[in-house]
């Protein structure tokens, strides 16, 4: 497996593209079982992670037709609900998200228990939920999830008790194809929610208040063809942020905007960095010293929990303390004990860690076991005295597209190697 080399100290300037969102993109290509028209999808992230999921609905018999690194045109005319390998269906807990649309388009559907990042239990109860809510008969056994609707499914009433994207996801796209109205109650409202909603209205769905708490679907009898383009990566641009405030650098983040980072924005702001819209994008700038905040994770528009650990990294270096609090997954603290080998600061009490700022990192041999945990230890790396050595990028890789590459450009002293 490969892993990152970096020395740290050099300040980053220069200008990222930022790519479509890996966590909208998982969801439209797993909506194009739906129907039996083609769906295109134009500014898809080259991640592993969208490599397997195209993989995973090629074996459900989806026509994948690659017209460049980010574009792909889909056509489930000839696919069936047969199970998918579980080699495939292990990498990843978006797997799971083929299961609405198998259930809403043949009636039935055998998906075995999704695998992913360690970051917590993540059940799968609020997915099924909404498939029991819309008629279905769903079993778990011996590691397998069987949905059955054999007279199709109808509208229902799903209230979810906390907000979950992936089970609104699939709320949503087994919804489109139900008979009658369904509502979503407490859905989530991350914009990746609102991106699938506006594919499936491209294809014909018909959908209402997506991006809020309550959405209303009108069910279709079949969807048609359509394209969409899918929106820009939040959490790569707050990536790409953390690494000019860490350096002390300044970045052009093209094909994004301040708003996408929702309260992210504001506690780089608070924390000493400066953000501003450019007629590309978005300007993120550390003019100064750094400043110590507190943070907590929340469902959006509140602080992603995707960009906890990388903000982590960036406290490790501030002038005081910083508490940081996860309320969305409790165990999503991976990169705390690999931060500690870089000379961190941060003791954890439950879902909170409390982070006292040290003059200086120190480079050493590091590894994570999810992908924003090892983005993280990449972004202190930055900044460490010395060399850094992130093993196992392959986490990297499964959802940042070039990250080594794009870096390099900005003046980071990174390299890549083998085994
Ligand atoms: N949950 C349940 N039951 C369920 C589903 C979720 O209890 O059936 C719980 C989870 O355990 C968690 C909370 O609900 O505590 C929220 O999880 P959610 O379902 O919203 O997460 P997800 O759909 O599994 C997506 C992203 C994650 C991101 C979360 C939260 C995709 C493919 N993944 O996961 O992205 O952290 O939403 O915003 O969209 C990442 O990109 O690194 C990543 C992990």
């Amino acid at each position: 497996m490969d892993r990152l080399i970096i020395r740290g100290g050099r300040r980053l300037e220069g200008t990222v593209q930022v790519r479509g969102a890996k966590n909208a993109a998982l969801p439209q290509i797993a909506a194009s079982l739906l129907g039996a028209a083609p769906i295109t999808l134009n500014n898809l992230p080259d991640v592993a992670d969208v490599g397997t999921m195209l993989t995973l609905i090629g074996q459900y018999g989806v026509q994948v037709d690659r017209s460049g690194p980010s574009s792909v045109t889909l056509n489930a005319a000839n696919a069936s609900n047969a199970e998918a390998a579980y080699d495939v269906v292990r990498r990843m807990r978006a797997t799971l998200l083929v299961l609405g649309p198998l259930v809403a388009r043949f009636g039935a559907a055998r998906v075995s228990m999704p695998g992913g990042c360690a970051i917590g239990a993540r059940p799968v109860d609020l997915h099924l939920k909404a498939l029991t809510a819309l008629g279905a008969t769903v079993d778990l056994e011996a590691g397998y999830i069987t949905a059955k609707a054999s007279q199709g499914l109808r509208g229902g009433r799903i209230l979810f008790p906390s907000p979950s994207v992936g089970a609104t996801e699939t709320a949503m796209m087994a919804a489109v194809l139900a008979r009658g109205e369904s509502e979503i109650v407490n859905a989530a409202r991350e914009p990746e929610v609102r991106d699938l909603a506006q594919c499936l209205i491209a294809l014909g769905a018909r959908i209402e208040g997506a991006g809020t708490h309550q959405i209303r679907i009108q069910g279709v009898s079949q969807l048609q063809g359509g394209r969409q383009d899918i929106l820009p990566d939040r959490v790569e641009a707050g990536t790409y942020a953390v690494a000019a405030a860490i350096t002390g650098g300044q970045l052009e983040l093209t094909g994004t905007r301040l708003e996408h980072l929702a309260a992210v924005g504001e506690a780089l702001e608070r924390a000493g960095v400066r953000l501003w819209p450019t007629d590309r994008g978005l300007m993120v700038s550390r003019p100064g010293p750094l400043r110590s905040i507190d943070i907590v994770t929340e469902p959006y528009p509140g602080f992603s929990t995707d960009l906890q650990a990388q903000f982590m990294a960036l406290m490790t270096i501030a002038p005081d303390e910083s508490t940081i609090r996860e309320t969305v997954f409790e165990n999503r603290f991976m990169h705390v004990p690999e931060l500690a080998r870089l000379g961190a600061n941060i003791s954890l009490q439950g879902t909170s860690a409390l982070v006292r700022g040290v003059s200086a990192l120190k480079g050493a041999p590091v590894m994570a076991t999810d992908l924003r945990a090892s983005v993280s230890l990449v972004l202190a790396g930055l900044v460490a005295e010395g060399e850094t050595v992130v093993n196992r990028v392959y986490h990297l890789d499964r959802g940042y597209e070039a990250l080594d590459r794009k870096l390099i450009r900005c003046g980071a002293d990174i390299r890549r190697a083998a085994g």
